[in-house]
């Protein structure tokens, strides 16, 4: 059972549901947020699960990245799990847990990497689009996908519609992912996503 951390900025949405689909490949033991007052963090406690506030305000990015890194290896944590995690890690925290850590995106990437997605898939008109859960690597949204869910997108949608169905499909994608890598049936090899 591999000892998993979640960092989270927010609603914790996914946290929610990576808490609700645990089974014996996996066991949350830490949830660390950059946000003190996370919805999310409410969720873990309501858990039994032990949070962490690690603030990042006033502090260069490597600084705040060895602490979060600190706070892991403290924890013991064997993957991290970045559910809306709104900072970007330096490349040398990526490389420490190269393998090891993965994120989730609302979009099929390698399109629309980065921010305000949906209002960019729907200004191009885009007939679907999707959620990926991949490997992080130092370029942003860049690394191996190790799943992919998608939607449909409507003529009428706003923003907030798109986002909802994403998200939707984001709730079952990320437990399936992280139960992929947690029982060995993908790894990060030379760069790439290969699966057992
Ligand atoms: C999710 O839609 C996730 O894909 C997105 O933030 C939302 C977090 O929701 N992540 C990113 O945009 C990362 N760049 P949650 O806090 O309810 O899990």
């Amino acid at each position: 059972m591999k000892r998993v951390a979640v960092l989270i900025s927010g609603r914790g949405s996914n946290l929610g549901s990576l808490i609700d689909a645990a089974d014996s490949s996996y066991k949350i033991i830490l949830v660390i947020s950059n946000i003190d007052g996370a919805a999310g963090l409410e969720r873990a406690r309501a858990a039994g699960i032990p949070t962490t506030v690690v603030p990042h305000a006033g502090k260069t990015r490597e600084v705040f990245d060895a602490e979060v890194d600190q706070v892991l290896r403290a924890a013991d944590a064997e993957l991290v799990v970045l559910a809306g995690f709104m900072r970007i890690l330096s490349d040398g925290f990526v490389r420490g847990w190269e393998g090891r850590l993965i994120n989730i995106h609302p979009s099929l990437l390698p399109a629309y990497k980065g921010i305000k997605v949906h209002e960019r898939v729907i200004e191009a008109k885009e007939s679907k689009s999707g959620a990926s859960v991949h490997f992080v690597v130092p370029e942003l949204d860049a690394g191996p996908v190790i799943a992919q869910a998608s939607v449909p997108v409507h003529p009428s949608d706003t923003p907030q519609m798109l986002a909802d169905r994403v998200l939707a499909v984001e709730h079952n994608l990320y437990p399936e992912a992280l139960k992929l890598l947690a029982s060995g049936k993908v790894k990060l090899q030379s760069g790439l996503a290969v699966f057992a």
